[in-house]
């Protein structure tokens, strides 16, 4: 082998296949569900046989595992992470016409929550290293009406927490967290859902922690606000068919419940093999020298990136080319998102024009989810980049990338995007 080249990376603790995947799907959740499907019986046996479906002591075991988890004083289930953004919105009493601060790269239930109760999203940009809030975008985006900031934790990282908490104090405003996607990240030795005034979580099957169904979860430190959440859930009626204000029906059922108890206990677990997926896929693109048209998603320091997706960048003008190529080696992979919410029909009367966000506009042309699951394998990581370094290599013979001089920083196809 060529000393300059380094050398294949390995990963054998759990290469179960062979070093020749021909499919290697975006997701396969019965890798994670399978092994558990003993345990998962018996639990939905015990609802069966409990006959209590809805809410009720798995919902209460539930919420009282998770708040432990993510570190907070309370934990209040729902039927769905989009529920649960709304829920919290409804908990800080959102009004028509009052503002919310939030990115639009991000999937479509952060704003529609706002939008639901008659309030204005104001879409900010997002950092292009990160694909989260810019920090400065949205202090400028501030006004007399804006009444919250929803930070998302877009893929599995956290947003600039620290920043946002001064900024949101300065104006005296709450702070959401969209934390759908983000259940076990840290910023800076801080689970996320106990970062902002209200966590919001997805528990979609998707999720890192998923469901056999919809759920949501949403956490919070303080007493008021717990208690009004599970208030709004139930419609407002406290007690029996009276009731004060005007809810919802957003409650989680036991069989959601018991699963989720079970997958709760796996997810430190599930969460490790995550990291080393990403972590290996860092070394093929090394191993590949993929580095100057492929950028890697990046932690940021004294972080916990939760790794529930694994997206990275290529230029625009081969991104659709790329996913085709890969679809036909049978390789799955998504884009996360391909319309920017702010240019999104239903949100057209918010007067936003392409252009308005750059960076969320770029990233949207850009980025490709490839596949990150527990029980993904070395060698399907090794197949999939090996197809990219296919299909750049083709690219590199027919259009070379600029060369750099001496002293010069590296030729790269993203001049533009800045350091973290
Ligand atoms: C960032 C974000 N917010 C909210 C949601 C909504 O969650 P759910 O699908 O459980 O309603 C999702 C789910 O995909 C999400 O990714």
């Amino acid at each position: 082998m060529d000393a300059g080249v380094p050398a294949l990376p390995s990963r054998a603790s759990f290469d179960s296949t062979s070093s020749h995947s021909r499919s290697v799907p975006q997701l396969d959740l019965q890798r994670a569900n399978g092994p558990l499907h003993d345990e998962i019986t018996a639990a939905l046996a015990r609802v069966v046989e409990s006959g209590c479906f809805v809410l009720g002591p798995e919902c209460q075991q539930l919420e009282e595992s998770f708040a432990e988890f993510c570190h907070t004083k309370h934990a209040v289930c729902c039927a769905s992470g989009s529920d649960a953004v709304l829920l919290a919105l409804m908990a800080l009493d959102l009004q028509p016409g009052d503002q919310v601060i939030l990115p639009s790269y991000t999937f479509f239930a952060t704003a529609s929550a706002v939008t639901r109760l008659g309030g204005k999203p104001v879409f900010v940009d997002i950092d292009p290293v990160t694909y989260n809030l810019d920090i400065e975008a949205v202090e400028q985006a501030i006004t007399p009406l804006t009444k919250a900031i929803l930070p998302v934790h877009l893929y599995g990282q956290c947003a600039e927490m620290d920043q946002l908490r001064d900024i949101a104090t300065k104006h005296n405003l709450p702070l959401v967290e969209d934390a759908a996607q983000a259940i076990g990240a840290e910023w800076h030795g801080r689970k996320s859902g106990s970062l902002g005034d209200i966590g919001c979580f997805s528990f979609y099957p998707t999720k890192n922690l998923g469901a056999l169904g919809d759920g949501g979860m949403l956490t919070t430190n303080d007493d008021a606000l717990a208690d009004r959440l599970r208030l709004l859930r139930v419609h407002g009626m406290r007690p029996r068919y009276v009731h004060s204000v005007v809810g919802i029906n957003s409650r989680l059922d036991a069989f959601q419940a018991a699963v989720l108890r079970v997958k709760l206990g796996h997810l430190e677990s599930w969460a490790a093999q995550r990291r080393e997926v990403a972590h290996h896929y860092a070394a093929l693109a090394d191993f590949y020298q993929l580095r100057d048209v492929v950028q890697l998603p990046r932690e940021m320091l004294s972080c916990v990136h939760a790794w529930n997706q694994y997206v990275v960048r290529v230029p625009a003008q081969h991104r659709d080319a790329l996913r085709e190529t890969l679809a036909e080696r049978k390789v799955g992979t998504e884009i996360y998102y391909p319309i920017p919410l702010h240019l999104q029909t239903c949100f057209a009367d918010l007067g936003y024009r392409e252009g308005d966000l750059s960076e969320t506009e770029r990233a949207a042309r850009e980025t490709i989810a490839l596949p990150i699951y527990p029980g993904l394998t070395p060698s399907e990581q090794e197949y999939v980049m090996r197809q990219i370094a296919d299909y750049f290599a083709a690219v590199r013979l027919a259009d070379p990338p600029p060369v750099s001089r001496p002293g010069q920083a590296p030729a790269t196809y993203f001049p533009e995007t800045r350091a973290a």
